[in-house]
């Protein structure tokens, strides 16, 4: 099948790693299947493996193993790499940079690295409110710091999360997330005063999507009057796309009448952008697409190009309600990965990856569709831009199939092609190639899925 494809001037941000798909050897190969043995023995079982590949290099949409394989890559590191892997502006200021100073501490001598990677959250993100924010080491470390300053601003404790929804591992985030294996089982006991309501999820609401559209927002500014109360509650936080809970996309209106909700009660709207921030959805930001402005926004993954990343922007007054010292910690803002997010943020500029974003939506949906036609296992496929997913249940059923889900991806891996799966119900195959990946590659990538398909329904035989 060919959709007119163009090879960008850019293709896949000008990586030094030849763009092309190339099996050398089973996957994993045996100096991979190696390298695991030697992981068991020394690495804890609880950090698990999706593809049992090591990586020895990686550019634009391209993983090379250490069989010598090429991969085509639709995972970016988990939504991390939208500027390609290595991408030459990241790799040039990082390399600047390390060989300058790798660390002060910004709490005890600044360095201006830290300041324009702030001023340039407060650029892009939504609201044209004066801003400040603050930077630390992860997305978890960022939705963390989000609940002390909203907690501290507003003098209140309960946080509103949501089902199927993800906000990281440390004890904070875990009981903000809401999926109990592999994340929460028997690590508790858990932080308080997170209440958690039903999710917008058009597939899964009773009733249906019209339903759901209807009733969902209803419903949960009641359960927060009866079971909470409305100023016992300090923020809401919610993925504008869901995004380990399966890619839920809540119905248009649903998030901007949620953040009305909350202004009418001077409850803080955290929107937690850490996967969908930095041009994944086709916009900066998901909000920007409801033009919903939050109050808070938590960023980390896609905005440092792999090095780890993450921050808090927000209305002036909110952060700057906590007193000094309040914020921080050793390496937040490390200048190492300061450099590599402004080089990331330049890169998204001057490549437009927004707009790479939207055209890869444009590529991927109409086969994405076209498959669900021909599978009835598709159940739903969703998401924007290059944040796309498809939910596989038992035909003619809500009833998950995680199994044909494994099936698929693990022959998406063995064809090359690197897969991620989420859902609450472990039965979503998710979509997030690197935004600088060639259309080519693409084009590839989804031919393999195609062909995972037909292996897994068994049409191939
Ligand atoms: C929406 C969201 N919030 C928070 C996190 C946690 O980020 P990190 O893994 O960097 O701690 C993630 C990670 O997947 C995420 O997708």
């Amino acid at each position: 099948m060919n959709y007119g494809l163009i090879m960008t001037e850019h293709a896949a941000g000008d990586s030094r790693v030849e763009q092309r798909r190339h099996l050398v050897t089973e996957i994993p190969g045996p100096v991979s299947r190696e390298l695991m043995a030697r992981r068991e023995r020394a690495v804890a079982r609880g950090v698990s493996t999706t593809l049992p590949v090591f990586v020895t290099d990686a550019g634009g949409g391209v993983i090379v193993d250490a069989d010598g394989n090429s991969l085509i890559d639709f995972g970016a590191g988990i939504a991390v790499v939208s500027v390609g892997n290595a991408a030459p502006r990241v790799a040039a200021r990082v390399a600047e940079q390390a060989a300058r100073f790798t660390h002060t501490c910004f709490m005890v001598t600044p360095y201006e690295g830290y300041v324009e990677v702030c001023e340039e959250l407060a650029r892009r993100t939504p609201g044209s409110y004066e801003k400040r924010s603050a930077l630390f080491n992860s997305g978890a470390e960022a939705v963390e710091n989000a609940v002390k300053i909203a907690r501290h601003a507003t003098r209140r404790q309960a946080i509103i999360a949501f089902d199927h929804g993800y906000h990281g591992r440390t004890n904070l985030t875990m009981a903000l997330t809401a999926k109990n294996m592999p994340y929460k089982d028997k690590f508790g006991p858990f932080a308080g005063e997170i209440y958690r309501m039903p999710m917008a999820y058009p597939l899964r609401w009773p009733g249906g999507r019209e339903a759901c559209r209807e009733n969902a927002l209803p419903m949960i500014k009641s359960l927060i009057h009866t079971q909470v109360g409305e100023d016992n509650v300090a923020a809401v936080i919610i993925e504008p796309i869901q995004g380990e809970g399966g890619f839920v996309v809540p119905p248009d209106g649903f998030l901007a009448g949620l953040a009305e909700f909350c202004r009418e009660h001077r409850i803080l709207f955290i929107a937690d952008e850490i996967q969908t921030g930095f041009c994944r959805t086709g916009d900066w930001f998901a909000c920007e697409h409801e033009g919903v402005v939050p109050d808070l926004i938590t960023t980390a993954k896609g905005i440092a190009g792999g090095l780890p990343l993450g921050g808090v922007t927000g209305r002036a007054e909110i952060m700057d309600s906590v007193h000094a010292g309040g914020l921080g910690g050793t390496y937040g803002g490390n200048p190492v990965a300061c450099a590599a997010a402004l080089g990331a943020i330049e890169t998204m500029v001057a490549e437009d990856l927004a707009g790479r974003a939207r055209r890869i939506g444009e590529i991927m949906l109409p086969r994405l569709y076209g498959l669900a036609e021909k599978y009835p296992a598709i159940a739903d496929v969703r998401g924007r831009g290059a944040m796309l997913a498809i939910e596989l249940t038992k035909p003619g059923t809500l009833d998950p199939d995680p199994a044909m889900t494994a099936a698929v991806s693990r022959a998406c891996h063995q064809a090359g092609l690197v897969t991620l799966t989420c859902g609450t119900f472990g039965n979503v195959i998710r979509f997030l190639p690197p935004l600088v990946i060639g259309e080519d590659l693409l084009d590839e990538g989804l031919s393999i899925l195609e062909d995972a398909f037909a292996s897994a329904s068994g049409d191939d035989r």
